[in-house]
């Protein structure tokens, strides 16, 4: 197991190019399942997650592999295979993403439920609803989703729960309803870039959608999906997190193949708190203004401020003087990274769906555990600020989404280096120094004399 060892309080400065977005990849790659012929998708980022979702559509019958241009090719070539099993979807919870494809085309799927998740309750029911509102019967059954349908309708169908639209029940259900005889009407659908990139991809397939973007998106169906090529969106997740980066090492980046359009929020947050940003050509110039100014932040759907960052504002916020509130009201349990941001040195606790933050002058380097994909970025961001020398384990989390990020990080500056997590690796400084017992100080207290071993013995009569 990796960890990072980081020397921290160095300002980021130079040219970054974010990589494809993992989020719009997963359900583009697990889509091939609906389609006959080629698919050549560029801009797939080389990401654990990415590993995962192909080893599964291997297992699917689909033909996969990276072209010497680094992109990514993909060709069902059996289309029997129809069960997702537990050992594979357990390590990565958008592997329900095959469920939707699978129905589509193979007309049944026995994808296994996902395993639990560190950033809260994350239901399928709305996945589930969705299929069965286009014909699929629909059971689950020792951990597994059944589904099966001799033939797909045409419905109404409404993908909104109590905390706003689902972003992957979206990608189901907009898959499945491009083979269901007739017009779908998708309401209360997800507005995400990822899932708009999805339905490029479709269309571009063969498909009929309209509405994309919106909340009611419209399908009508139709009997195949042909081969074609596809570039994915740039990962705007990952572009908020650099530009987290900058702010909190007090830098200045410009960060490349950057969508500004699918991070509005994010940008008009960042600029509230004090932070600069400007375009720069088809890039984006950031840098720390004079200082961070508290605020209030709610995570919320697309276009909302994404739930995905704010653990990554979290940490940048520990640093504004005052005290600032997030709140995440698409995940309200997804606060894993607060007491480990506070072993940096953040005043942060957490009430409800909302963490409290004391802005403290500077974080100080920690050892720490990451828990989840985004905390783990967010102990990164707080390390790379933190004067001083931290360890971050677990680091595996941050591969699931972030493509080699001390690669990226070393050329801005950054005193960053991958090693095996083992006690010898891990830097002295970690380690605060006890002073040392005074022991010229002043006598102990009478009871506390040392005593002589002599002076208890009796003299032993011979
Ligand atoms: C996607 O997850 C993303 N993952 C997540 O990113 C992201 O945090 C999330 O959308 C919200 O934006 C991928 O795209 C692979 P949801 P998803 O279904 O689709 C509730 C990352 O860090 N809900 O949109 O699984 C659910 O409890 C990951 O890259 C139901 O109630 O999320 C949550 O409160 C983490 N019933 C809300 O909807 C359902 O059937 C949003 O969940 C489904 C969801």
């Amino acid at each position: 197991m990796d960890m990072f060892v980081v020397r921290g309080g160095r300002p980021l400065r130079g040219t970054v190019a974010m990589s494809g977005s993992k989020n719009a990849s997963l359900p583009i790659m697990a889509a091939v399942l609906a389609v006959e012929g080629p698919v050549t998708l560029r801009n797939v980022p080389h990401l654990a997650d990415v590993s995962t979702l192909a080893s599964l559509l291997t297992r699917l019958g689909v033909d996969i592999r990276r072209t010497e241009n680094d992109e990514l090719r993909l060709e069902v070539v059996d289309a029997s295979a129809c069960v997702a099993p537990y050992d594979l979807v357990r390590r990565m919870r958008a592997s329900i993403c095959v469920l939707g494809p699978l129905l589509g085309r193979r007309r049944r799927a026995c994808v296994s439920l996902p395993g639990g998740c560190n950033i809260g309750h994350r239901p399928i029911d709305l996945h589930l609803r969705g299929l069965a509102a286009l014909g699929a019967e629909i059971s689950v059954e020792r951990g597994y989703v059944l589904a099966k349908a001799d033939r797909l309708r045409g419905a109404v169908v409404d993908l909104s729960g109590p905390t706003g639209s689902t972003v992957t029940g979206t990608c189901n259900v907009l898959t499945a309803a491009c083979f269901a005889e007739g017009r779908s009407v998708l309401t209360g659908a997800a507005c995400e870039p990822e899932v708009v990139d999805l339905g490029e991809f479709l269309i571009a397939a063969g498909a009929a959608i309209n509405g994309l973007g919106t909340s009611t998106i419209e399908v009508d169906g139709g009997p195949t999906l042909h081969g074609t090529r596809h570039a994915v969106i740039p990962d705007r997740i990952e572009a908020a997190t650099f530009l987290i980066a900058a702010a909190i090492t007090r830098g200045d980046l410009r960060i490349d193949n950057v969508r500004a359009d699918h991070l509005s929020a994010v940008i008009e947050t960042l600029r509230q708190i004090g932070v600069r940003i400007e375009r720069e050509g088809l890039g984006l110039r950031v840098s720390m203004g004079d200082a961070l100014r508290p605020a209030e932040v709610c995570a919320l759907p697309y276009p909302g401020f994404p739930t995905d960052v704010q653990a990554q504002l979290s940490a940048l916020l520990s640093l504004a003087p005052g005290t600032s509130v997030v709140t995440d009201h698409v995940f309200p349990d997804r606060f894993l990274h607060l007491p480990e941001l506070c072993r940096l040195g953040a005043d942060i606790r957490r009430e409800g769906a909302s963490g409290i933050i004391h802005g403290v002058p500077q974080f100080s380097g920690a050892s720490v555990m990451a828990s989840d994909l985004r905390a783990s970025a967010a102990l990164l961001l707080a390390a790379l600020a933190a004067p001083g020398d931290s360890v971050i384990r677990r680091i595996y989390h941050l591969d699931r989404g972030y493509e080699r990020l001390e690669d990226k990080l070393r050329p801005l500056g950054a005193d960053i280096c991958r090693v095996t997590d083992a006690a010898e690796n891990v830097p002295l400084t970690l380690v605060p120094p006890l002073e040392p017992c005074d022991t010229a100080g002043p006598p102990p207290p009478k009871f506390l004399q040392p005593r002589s071993i002599t002076a208890e013995l009796p003299d032993h009569p011979i």
